[in-house]
């Protein structure tokens, strides 16, 4: 995670028991992962604007009735938190069972096996098996690309790809279309993905996507490696202006 510079934290923070001090305007899974707490996040990756979408990361706040999304939470002053108890444990085990049984995630038979991170959160959360009737969903599956594959079947709507695509790449090649059971990503204009005219083929898309939605072509299953901290680096490098000053120095 980049180190912060400027002012020191100064923000008085309890998480589980323990008080940490946080920078102004940091979110709570900022503060988390600086001190070394560990919340799960699913839709949320460093480098790119927050969805909020997932609620993997769902923590108790005292005072508090309702539970609150870690990565959109912003710290206040006296803020005291729970990121680890029973409740936040089946909440989240119901979460990772429901998008198991919406999608069609036979991790057997998938691409990303071995670097998925719905399967990650299976393990970490107890998921032996899906105490709801699976959807069977026969959405399409786009090939049209000549370097990438995406099978909707196995996206969560993270969105990873719609953001890493217009924030970092530029290109807006991803959007989300409908609503609730018939929502999906889109290429362009609800187009095949390899008739947009926008993609860059720079890869971005599938480097994040945290299953086997986003796939390079010509893997075998569990061959697929994802590598989602790349946008960390390129928002860091950006903002330090690093290829700037490369350009300047030459
Ligand atoms: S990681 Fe916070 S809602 Fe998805």
């Amino acid at each position: 995670m980049r180190p912060r510079t400027g002012p020191r934290p100064n923000v008085p923070v309890t998480i589980d028991g323990v008080e940490h001090q946080a920078y102004e305007g940091e979110t709570l899974l900022e503060l988390a992962r600086r001190v070394g707490v560990r919340i799960p996040t699913l839709c949320h990756l460093e480098g790119l604007s927050v969805y909020g979408g997932c609620r993997l990361c769902v923590v108790e706040v005292a005072g508090d009735r309702r539970l609150s999304p870690a990565c959109a939470l912003e710290v206040t002053a006296e803020l005291e938190v729970t990121t680890q108890s029973w409740d936040l444990h089946e909440h989240r085990r119901r979460i990772v069972e429901l998008l198991f049984a919406e999608g069609d995630h036979v991790c057997a038979f998938c691409v990303s096996s071995g670097s998925c991170e719905l399967q990650d959160l299976a393990t970490e959360h107890d998921v032996d098996h899906i105490h709801y009737d699976f959807a069977h969903p026969d959405q399409a599956v786009d090939a049209s690309h000549p370097k990438y594959s995406l099978d909707r079947n196995r996206c969560v709507l993270c969105t990873r790809c719609v953001r890493v695509c217009d924030e970092v790449e530029g290109a807006h090649v991803w959007d989300m279309a409908m609503r609730g059971s018939q929502g999906r990503i889109v290429a362009g204009m609800d187009q095949p993905w390899g008739e947009v005219a926008d993609c860059t083929w720079c890869g971005k898309c599938v480097l994040v996507c945290p299953t086997g939605a986003l796939s390079f072509k010509g893997r075998a299953t569990s061959e697929m490696v994802h590598d989602p901290d790349v946008v960390a680096f390129l928002a860091a490098a950006r903002e330090d202006g690093e290829w700037l000053d490369r350009k300047a120095d030459a």
